[in-house]
């Protein structure tokens, strides 16, 4: 998939978790990160820096934001603590030895190798960093909203790198995994939000631009019906992976 301009302005505008909804998320990665200050975080695959700015906002560490598209990469606000470089996972533009953890937020599966994307982490980490992604797995779905209500979703994902590739790949570069745990995040506001975005979702998302009109169609009909039968107290949100390898 390609991260053009309107691309990153979908994303921008439907996919970034708003912060209040992280909450999960920044215990998750406090506990194994362990953030201390000076501490430098590569944030590989960053798209428009919604993790980069939570990272620092959090926990006061610099974060190096590697990022190959140029309008996912613009939006991504610089700063002293944040540095935005344009880069792939597999030939990062960082030295040897110069980050103490990578984060690796929903970009696996745009890795065509991961194998050397791990290589080349293990490269510019220091000994004993941490690797946390933060994925949905094929197979590991079932708290993921938009497959719920767009089930074919899901077809997209298979294709997707497993856990067990994940780690097996990871495992090559002399990484082990220290620990797996679902993390929920929560958006705002109510389900009628994806009915008015549903042509910017299907934009933004790898998974919806894969739909057949019929399928997107169905997957809008579910929504309707919910709202009926449950209104706005049906909440929206994810449960996603955390992969933490050392
Ligand atoms: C689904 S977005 C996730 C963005 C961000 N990590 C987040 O969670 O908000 C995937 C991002 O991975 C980037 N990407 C694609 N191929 C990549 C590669 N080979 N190396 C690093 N990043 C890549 C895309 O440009 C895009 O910004």
């Amino acid at each position: 998939m390609s991260y053009d301009e309107g691309t990153a302005a979908a994303f921008k505008a439907v996919r970034e978790v708003p912060r209040e909804g992280l909450a999960e998320w920044r215990e998750a990665v406090r506990r194994h990160l362990r953030p201390a200050p000076g501490m430098t975080v590569a944030d590989i695959g960053a798209g428009t820096g919604a993790f980069a700015t939570s990272l620092r906002d959090w926990f006061g560490i610099d974060v190096v934001a590697v990022e190959p598209s140029a309008a996912m990469r613009d939006r991504i606000p610089q700063s002293a603590a944040i540095r935005v470089l344009a880069g792939d996972a597999t030939a990062l533009p960082l030295p040897d030895a110069s980050a103490d953890a990578a984060w690796l937020s929903l970009v696996i599966h745009h890795i065509g190798d991961l194998a050397a994307a791990a290589r080349e982490i293990r490269r510019v980490l220091r000994p004993g960093a941490l690797v946390l992604i933060r994925q949905g797995f094929p197979g590991r779905l079932v708290g993921v909203e938009l497959v719920r209500w767009f089930p074919e979703t899901a077809r997209t994902v298979e294709m997707y790198p497993t856990l067990a590739e994940t780690c097996r790949a990871f495992a090559a570069a002399g990484f082990r995994q220290e620990a797996l745990e679902q993390v929920r995040e929560t958006y705002p506001g109510s389900l009628a939000d994806i009915l008015d975005e549903v042509e910017t979702f299907r934009r933004a998302d790898t998974t919806m631009r894969n739909l057949t009109d019929a399928e997107l169609l169905r997957g809008t009909q579910r929504i309707r019906r919910a709202l009926r039968e449950a209104g706005d107290r049906e909440p929206r949100g994810n449960v996603l992976d955390l992969l933490v390898l050392r």
